[in-house]
């Protein structure tokens, strides 16, 4: 059933409205001035009163409403009316509390006094009611196959896991119209959103609460959006909160596969349960490595100690990082101690860090580098021939900040 108002709410855009409901008159004012536009209502009541068929609706939930009868009130009007998309706007985003919202049927809760992020989250919630409301939807949400995931891995700290992840995803991202995402499993030192330059939201603890659902679509509302179309799940900004369970972080990328064409994952640089889940379960590992002696010895070692050929074989695909640095350490000999082709070399180029520190991935800071056709060619081989064959590539957008490269040369 589709939604519309009794013609006094004014449109905040052309696809949806935005509503407000709170029974405290303090709050209600509030949120309203943060959301301008936006109709107020002092009680879920009041605003069904509004209701009629036409166009979808974000509805905003205050505090006030954040208790259990008004979760059991919400859960009730979100049946009724499906294409209403419910946020929360609360004191506290507690984990408690988002489950009990995304129950509910909600499909975000967000601090109260964070204007940003509320408005960040109606907009998201917005864009996937019409997204899913349209006809002939411009990706469709459900997926025939599960999506790939890709994991970037290493026996070593520091080797570039990280930059490599967060280019490669958003070089894939450029390059083609499916939905492509990328997971910081770094749970303590994650670092992909200060990479992307987007504040963190949402993290994969939020979304571990989600994919317990089971509802893909819900999940796709937690994601950060790169201006690439990236969607990117950061790591949690207290190291020292709730360990994350393997069960979990693998059901966060199940339920990512189905509505993404491609899941890359961040890993962190020690092995653990999460880790070796998630190296199960991928259907590419990059092994990443450099070409320095201690680089290969570890890589080498790691690889025995964890019996990496027998759990990932022929997933192993050997990224070696810094390819051109100066040691005189062969590329064949590195291929002939790990028993791998290396696969794809990247260039050591200043271009990296200088993008680093600009908070902008160097694909997209410095695109003509050498480190960016690199990255570029893992993405393109990881989104494979059959996608330009299938005439889905995107044609490149332009990237942005073009000017940027020249100061980097
Ligand atoms: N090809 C490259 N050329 C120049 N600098 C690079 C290159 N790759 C990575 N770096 C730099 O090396 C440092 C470590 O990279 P990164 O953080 O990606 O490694 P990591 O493996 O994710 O580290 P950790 O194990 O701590 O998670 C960063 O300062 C990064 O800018
Ligand atoms: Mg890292």
């Amino acid at each position: 059933m589709a939604i519309e108002y009794g013609g006094t709410l004014p449109a905040r855009n052309e696809r949806y409205d935005v509503a407000v409901v709170e029974p405290d008159a303090r709050h209600r004012m509030r949120i309203g001035t943060q959301l301008a536009g936006a109709e107020q209502f002092s009680s879920i009541e009041d605003l069904v009163q509004h209701l009629r068929t036409g166009r979808p609706l974000v509805a905003v939930f205050g505090p006030g409403l954040a208790v259990p009868y008004g979760f059991q009130q919400v859960h009730r009007l979100i049946s009724a009316y499906p294409e209403l998309g419910a946020v929360f706007a609360v004191e506290e985003v507690t984990t408690e509390l988002l489950q009990q919202a995304l129950r509910a049927g909600a499909r975000d809760a967000v601090p109260v006094q964070d204007a940003e992020s509320l408005g960040q989250a109606v907009e998201r919630v917005g864009a996937v009611l019409t997204e899913s409301s349209s006809r002939v939807p411009a990706i469709p949400t459900a997926r025939p196959a599960p999506g790939r995931l890709i994991v970037v891995f290493s026996t070593k700290g520091g080797v570039g896991k990280s930059t490599i992840a967060v280019n490669v995803a958003v070089s894939m991202a450029r390059h083609t119209s499916e939905r492509i995402a990328l997971v910081d499993a770094d749970l303590q030192f994650g670092d992909v959103a200060v990479l992307l330059g987007i504040p963190p939201q949402h993290t994969v603890l939020d979304a571990a609460a989600t994919a317990d659902l089971g509802d893909a679509e819900l999940l796709l509302t937690m994601l950060a959006r790169h201006e690439s179309g990236l969607l990117v799940l950061p790591a949690p900004t207290d190291p020292t909160g709730a360990p994350m369970l393997a069960e979990e972080m693998r059901s966060v990328c199940r339920a990512l596969r189905l509505t993404c064409s491609h899941v890359v994952v961040d890993m962190p640089a020690q092995f653990d349960e999460v880790t070796l889940a998630l190296v199960e379960a991928a259907d590419d590992v990059l092994l990443v490595g450099g070409l320095d002696i201690p680089s290969v010895k570890n890589l080498k070692i790691g690889m025995q100690a964890l019996d990496l050929a027998a759990v990932a074989g022929p997933k192993l695909r050997l990224v070696l990082n810094r390819a051109n640095t100066q040691v005189k350490l062969d590329v064949r000999e590195v291929e002939q101690v790990l028993g791998l082709r290396a696969e794809f070399p990247i260039p050591s180029d200043i271009a990296v860090p200088l993008s680093v520190n600009a908070g902008i991935p160097v694909v997209d800071h410095a695109p003509r580098s050498a480190a960016t056709r690199a990255l570029d060619h893992i993405a393109t081989s990881l989104l494979g021939a059959s996608d330009a064959s299938r005439g889905k590539t995107k044609k490149r957008r332009g990237r942005r900040r073009k000017g940027s490269e020249e100061r980097t040369r």
